[in-house]
C-alpha cells in the first residue's frame, strides 16, 4: 500500500491569456440603452475582452496554462493533474480539461472540469491543494477559463455589460513546509439561491430546442439586486472568517484578491476586513467579470506589478451562482 504522507502545497507558477478585442462601455451604448457613467458607477467596469467567434474556453485556457508552466520552470509532461473550473466549456463533453491536455501534450496528466461558477477557481485551488498534500498528485494545473460572451444576451442591459472573456492559470505543487503555501480554505454552497443566477437551457432538464433558443433559455439570467446582497454578505463574511480563523488581522494581509464581479462588492469585503486600497487587487475595470478566470488573472497582474513576493500573505475569495462562495489563505511561493 502507498505511504500516507502529508506534503505542503503552494502556487509556483501563474499565467493569463485574454482576447485582443476590447469592448468599451461607449461601444455598449450603441448596442443597449446604457451609458458609461452608469456602468462605471454601479460596477467599476470600463471595458472587457471578447473572444473571436468559434474560439472555445480551451484556447485561452491552454495559453494561460503554458505561461504558468513556463513561470514554474516545468514542461507539460511534468503535470499529473489538470483541473478546469469553467461555466463555458468548449462543449458539454468531453471535458475542457481533456481538450487542454491534448493541446498542451500533457501526456502524464489526468483531469476534470469543475463547475462552481464564479467560485470555480477557489474550489479548484482547494482541490489541487488536497491532491498535492496527500501525495496523489505532484504538479497540478488549475485553469480558470471562460468565454462568457457565448452565453450573454446582447439585448439584456442588466447582464451584457458585466461579463468578459479570458483565462488565468496557476501551477500548484509541493513546496517546503517553511514557505507556507496554501494554508487554509473555507468553502460553501447554498442551492436555495440557484434560481437567482442561472442558465436554464442546454442541460438535461431543458435540452436545446427551437423553442428554448427562441425563449433565450441559453443565456445568463440574473436577479442582480438579490445576488448583490448575498454576494456582499458571502464575500465579506468568508474573507473575515478565514483571516481571523488563521490568527491574522487585515493589517497582516499583503494582497486581497477577490472575484471581480462588482467594485462595490469588493469594497464591502475590503471594509469588513479593514483593508486599504493598496492591499486589494483590482482588474474589473479592464476585464469585467470573467467568472472563474478573474482571480488567477488578477494574481498574474499583481505579480507583474511587483505586488507579490516570496512569503506575501494572500487571501483570495469569491461568490457565484449556485450559490457558491469561499476563500483561501496562502503564502506566495512563486518567483
Ligand atoms: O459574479 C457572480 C455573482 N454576481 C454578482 O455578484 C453580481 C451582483 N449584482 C450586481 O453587481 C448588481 O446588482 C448589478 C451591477 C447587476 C446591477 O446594479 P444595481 O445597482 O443592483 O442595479 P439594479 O439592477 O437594481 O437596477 C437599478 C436601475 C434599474 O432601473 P429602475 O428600475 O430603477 O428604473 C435598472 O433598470 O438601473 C437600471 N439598469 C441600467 N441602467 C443603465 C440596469 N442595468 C442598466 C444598465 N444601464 N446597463
Amino acid at each position: 500500500m502507498a505511504a500516507r504522507t502529508l506534503y505542503t502545497a503552494g502556487i509556483t507558477g501563474v499565467g493569463m491569456s485574454f482576447p485582443e478585442k476590447r469592448l468599451t462601455n461607449a461601444e455598449l451604448e450603441k448596442i443597449v440603452e446604457t451609458n458609461d457613467e452608469w456602468i462605471v458607477e454601479r460596477t467599476g467596469i470600463k471595458e472587457r475582452r471578447i473572444a473571436e467567434k468559434g474560439v472555445g474556453a480551451s484556447f485561452h485556457g491552454a495559453k494561460a496554462a503554458e505561461q504558468a508552466l513556463e513561470h514554474a520552470g516545468l514542461t507539460p509532461s511534468d503535470v499529473d493533474l489538470i483541473i478546469v473550473p469553467t461555466v463555458t466549456p468548449d462543449m458539454l463533453f468531453p471535458a475542457t480539461a481533456c481538450i487542454i491536455q491534448n493541446i498542451l501534450g500533457a501526456d502524464k496528466a489526468w483531469g476534470f472540469d469543475l463547475e462552481a461558477a464564479c467560485s470555480g477557481f477557489v474550489f479548484a485551488l482547494q482541490n489541487a491543494r488536497a491532491q498535492v498534500e496527500t501525495g496523489f498528485a505532484k504538479r497540478v494545473l488549475v485553469i480558470g477559463t471562460e468565454v462568457m460572451s457565448s452565453i450573454v444576451d446582447w439585448t439584456d442591459r442588466n447582464t451584457c455589460i458585466l461579463f468578459g472573456d479570458g483565462a488565468g492559470a496557476v501551477v500548484v505543487e509541493r513546496v517546503d513546509e517553511a514557505r507556507g503555501g496554501i494554508m487554509d480554505s473555507i468553502l460553501h454552497i447554498d442551492g436555495s439561491g440557484g434560481r437567482l443566477l442561472k442558465m436554464d437551457g442546454g442541460g438535461s432538464r431543458m435540452p436545446a430546442t427551437a423553442e428554448s433558443v427562441a425563449a433565450g433559455a441559453h443565456f445568463i439570467f440574473q436577479e442582480g439586486r438579490e445576488v448583490y446582497k448575498r454576494a456582499v454578505k458571502g464575500m465579506a463574511g468568508v474573507t473575515a472568517e478565514i483571516v481571523e480563523k488563521n490568527g491574522y488581522t487585515g493589517q497582516d494581509v499583503d494582497l486581497f484578491v477577490p472575484h471581480q464581479a462588482n467594485i462595490r462588492i469588493i469594497e464591502a469585503a475590503q471594509r469588513r476586513v479593514g483593508l486599504e486600497d493598496k492591499q486589494v487587487g483590482i482588474t474589473i475595470d479592464r476585464f469585467g467579470n470573467t467568472t472563474s478566470a478573474s482571480i488567477p488573472s488578477c494574481l498574474k497582474v499583481a505579480l507583474d506589478d511587483g505586488r507579490l513576493q516570496e512569503g506575501s500573505l494572500v487571501v483570495v475569495c469569491s461568490f457565484g451562482a449556485g450559490f457558491t462562495w469561499g476563500a483561501s489563505i496562502l503564502r506566495w511561493t512563486a518567483p
